[in-house]
């Protein structure tokens, strides 16, 4: 499987002969659900497409020397904590074929890092993370939204064994967090999201039957687009009748 954080395009047609808009998915749920995983098991069945995966958390507002300091008060599960006009403003880009600089974010030290990644003309976007259905412009954006449904329980057994390993945190620092924001958040605004999901995908990436649904979905999409392209260019066909 290839690196699923950068656009690729195995098949051997040339990236700059294909130009037409990108198939937008956003990938939802709770923390620890399994969005990243499934988004890499859908990412490696699409192999004949460029697909990038964005990850919202890339959008998070940096904190402040200070904030960072006292980074427990900070609620990272409220959508004021991201800077959705910066990632709306690089999806429209890249929905016009032009390339883009994702930022990259270090959950260590809470703050934007680096000078990110750039990238390039892509087939397919999947945008994930845990509140990319709670805004109406970023839903707006997709041609498929997605809700990865996991048990609580099994997302914070699974998040407590990430942070601690991953992201430099401690049981208790984990446990006081998931009390005190993560749930409530989860509560508030990633669970009512839901609604918005054309497809609910339970137990996550262990779904098979969902995946190859949604994989079967995004292929015959794909091949729709390329079936019109084929005819416009045989019989001129009006716009308003594009895919
Ligand atoms: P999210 O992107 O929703 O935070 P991830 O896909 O990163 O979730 O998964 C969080 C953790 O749980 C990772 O360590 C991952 O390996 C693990 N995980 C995800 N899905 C499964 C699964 N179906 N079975 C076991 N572990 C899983
Ligand atoms: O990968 P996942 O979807 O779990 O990432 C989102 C989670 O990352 C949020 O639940 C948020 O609490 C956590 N987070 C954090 N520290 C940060 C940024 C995000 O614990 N600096």
């Amino acid at each position: 499987v290839e690196d699923p954080s950068s656009s690729h395009q195995p098949n051997g047609t040339p990236a700059q002969t294909r130009n037409k808009v990108p198939f937008i998915i956003g990938v939802a749920g709770g923390t620890a659900s399994g969005k990243t995983t499934v988004c890499n098991v859908i990412i490696s069945r699409l192999r004949d497409q460029r697909v990038v995966l964005i990850n919202q958390d890339s959008f998070y507002h940096s904190l402040s020397d200070e904030q960072s300091a006292n980074a427990h008060d900070y609620n990272f599960d409220h959508p004021d904590s991201f800077n959705t006009e910066l990632l709306l403003s690089c999806m429209e880009t890249l929905r016009k074929g032009q390339p883009v600089n994702i930022p990259s974010y270090d959950y260590k030290i809470h703050k934007s890092t680096g000078s990110g990644r750039m990238v390039n003309q892509v087939d397919v976007i999947i945008l994930e993370g845990i509140l990319v259905l709670h805004d109406q412009r970023v839903r707006d954006l997709m041609n498929m939204k997605i809700f990865v449904d996991s048990d609580s329980d099994v997302r914070l057994g699974r998040r407590i064994k990430r942070d601690t390993v991953e992201r430099g945190r401690n049981i208790q620092y984990v446990l006081d967090q998931y009390a005190k924001h993560v749930k409530p958040s989860f509560e508030e605004f990633i669970l009512p999201s839901k609604k918005y999901a054309d497809v609910i995908i339970p137990r996550g990436s262990d779904n098979d039957v969902a995946i190859d649904l949604i994989v079967q979905h995004i292929h015959t999409k794909l091949g729709q687009h390329d079936l019109c392209k084929i005819y416009q260019n045989l019989f001129v066909i009006p716009s308003t009748f594009q895919i």
